[in-house]
């Protein structure tokens, strides 16, 4: 039983951890670095953990970081797994339910992303305000555990509307030009062709990318508040006349780093104060 795994890796991680996160961070493809500034660390890999996936995508870490950050006990993920990858969603997800049995109470996910919307260029920093999941596929299927959470979870909040206020505020704080939009996810590998890009453009997608809805249903399913920030690595396939790939997705991510860093410690800094 997925309880049995949950409970065990928890205790795994409270016997190595000092203090217990409030906040949760899931640490996208080339926003790892993020990581690196949290004090007083405490580092586990992924492989350590009973019951955790191990990461395979280059790039990745692959390792928890437990710690304080701009004054708030927080614990990340340096690099995430992904259902392309191989991974069931039981396992792309496990760490939120980990999380959530720490006492998480706030999960930070972010995320490298394709640029839906003409309107947003590649360096853009984008809100997600909803998401639509084009996958068919949900983490919840199956026999529901209802000490995990409800059978049929709302999702009309989603991306919790305090902690988007708190996104903004924290932008223009920054001067930053904060984008905002409904992030669309595909399963992947293979980035889309134009006409699906078309396609998500009617149906009101803004950004698109590998992750990160499979990990927010189920916080959402265990009662913790999310937001979510898409780096936008590059335009989505046929916006511009040139292809696509993983180098240029990991040069801007790159590129936009230190805006990332300044942003999402702005964020949590006013989570802290409150
Ligand atoms: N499509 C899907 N996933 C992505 C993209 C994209 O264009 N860029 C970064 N992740």
């Amino acid at each position: 039983m997925q309880i049995n795994q949950i409970n065990e890796a928890t205790s795994f991680i409270k016997d190595k951890i000092s203090d217990l996160p409030k906040v949760g961070l899931i640490l996208g493809s080339g926003l790892g670095m993020l990581a690196d500034e949290i004090e007083n660390p405490v580092k586990i890999k992924y492989d350590e953990i009973p019951g955790f996936p191990t990461s395979t995508v280059e790039g990745h870490a692959g390792q928890l970081v437990s710690g304080q950050l701009k004054g708030l006990p927080v614990l990340a993920m340096q690099g995430r797994f992904h259902f392309y990858e191989g991974y069931g969603l039981d396992a792309v997800t496990f760490p939120v339910r980990v999380m959530k049995a720490l006492g998480v109470e706030k999960l930070v996910v972010t995320n490298a992303a394709g640029g839906v919307n003409p309107n947003l260029v590649p360096g853009d920093l984008m809100l997600i305000t909803d998401h639509i999941n084009n996958t068919s596929q949900n983490p919840l299927m199956g026999p529901n555990d209802s000490d995990l959470g409800v059978r049929f979870p709302d999702m009309s909040t989603a991306y919790d509307r305090d902690l988007q206020n708190v996104a903004r505020s924290a932008a223009s704080e920054l001067d930053m030009n904060l984008k905002e939009g409904v992030y669309v996810w595909n399963t992947g590998p293979s980035y889309e062709t134009p006409a699906e890009i078309k396609m998500l453009q009617t149906v009101g997608g803004d950004a698109v990318g590998m992750s990160t809805v499979p990990e927010v249903i189920v916080a959402r399913h265990a009662g913790i508040d999310c937001l979510g920030i898409s780096c936008i690595s590059n335009m989505a396939a046929g916006i511009l006349d040139q292809p696509l790939s993983h180098d240029e997705v990991i040069e801007t991510t790159e590129n936009v780093r230190q805006t990332f860093l300044d942003f999402v410690k702005e964020v949590l800094l006013r989570i802290s104060n409150g």
